[in-house]
């Protein structure tokens, strides 16, 4: 039977495009209260029409992350989920390119975020003795390809903080998940080096597909613990 996701508490880190605004989008319509946060408010603001709550901040800010699971907590009392779907990628991503500068802000982004979204939400969780808090990882993370070290880094570093967190919140009720998706067509590609050709976006995964990955994952039974979970183009 899976569980009901009706007035569950979900924050969705990322969620003004692409991924993360499909996934509140679907678990608003399963009843949850969703808070939303990205830092472009303007398109933060087109959720509020389905009755998602918004926050705009920016992931790389610890007091910012902090201001968000506080701003939650006031407006619904508690924390049920986290969805860390934040990231961002650069045209000047091989290792021929890459600065010391671009390398910092996409750990920044893609890791540190990550880090300072789940430090806000825990206090949270512990007190409630539940929680489960699903990263937007990447294949990237687990296939090499040509994403950019800093990327690929990144990336797989959700894996050791997700493994952290398995480790020292369990007794807590706490589970983590690393989901890691392959090509999908998202705004992110515009920021590839080379356009990717049509033929291969046709292939591609679309952000619903994703977020109903998400959707399902947190319709587990609390027994259930699904570490890391890769959804591949079948085509591709
Ligand atoms: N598309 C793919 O092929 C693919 C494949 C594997 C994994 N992924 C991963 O999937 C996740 C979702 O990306 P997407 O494909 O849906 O692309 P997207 O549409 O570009 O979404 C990226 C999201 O991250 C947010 N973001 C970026 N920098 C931020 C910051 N400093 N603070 C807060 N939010 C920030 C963006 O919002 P603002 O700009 O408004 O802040 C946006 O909401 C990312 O982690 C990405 O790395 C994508």
């Amino acid at each position: 039977m899976p569980v009901s996701l009706k007035d569950q508490v979900v924050i969705v880190v990322g969620a003004s495009s692409g991924m993360g605004r499909d996934t509140a989008l679907l678990f608003a319509k399963e009843g949850a209260k969703v808070m939303a946060s990205a830092r472009r408010a303007d398109r933060l603001a087109e959720l509020e029409r389905h009755g998602i709550a918004i926050h705009p901040a920016d992931a790389t800010d610890a007091a910012a992350m902090e201001a968000l699971a506080q701003a939650t907590l006031q407006r619904f009392g508690r924390i049920d989920i986290l969805v860390f779907a934040t990231g961002t990628n650069i045209p000047d991503r091989a290792l021929t390119r890459l600065t010391p500068e671009l390398w910092n802000m996409m750990v920044s982004v893609n890791l540190n975020g990550a880090y300072y979204a789940t430090r806000a939400v825990l206090p949270a969780m512990r007190e409630q003795k539940a929680g489960s808090i699903y990263y937007i990882s990447s294949k990237s993370a687990v296939v090499p390809d040509e994403s950019g070290a800093a990327y690929q880094a990144a990336k797989r570093g959700l894996a050791g903080l997700s493994q952290a967190i398995r480790v020292e919140e369990k007794d807590n009720g706490i589970r983590t998940c690393v989901v890691c998706p392959g090509l999908t067509d998202t705004e992110i590609l515009l920021k590839r080096p080379v356009k990717t050709p049509a033929e291969t976006l046709a292939k591609a995964l679309q952000s619903e597909d994703v977020a109903e990955l998400v959707l399902s994952l947190a319709k587990l039974p609390a027994r259930c613990w699904v570490p890391e979970v890769h959804l591949f183009p079948s085509a591709i």
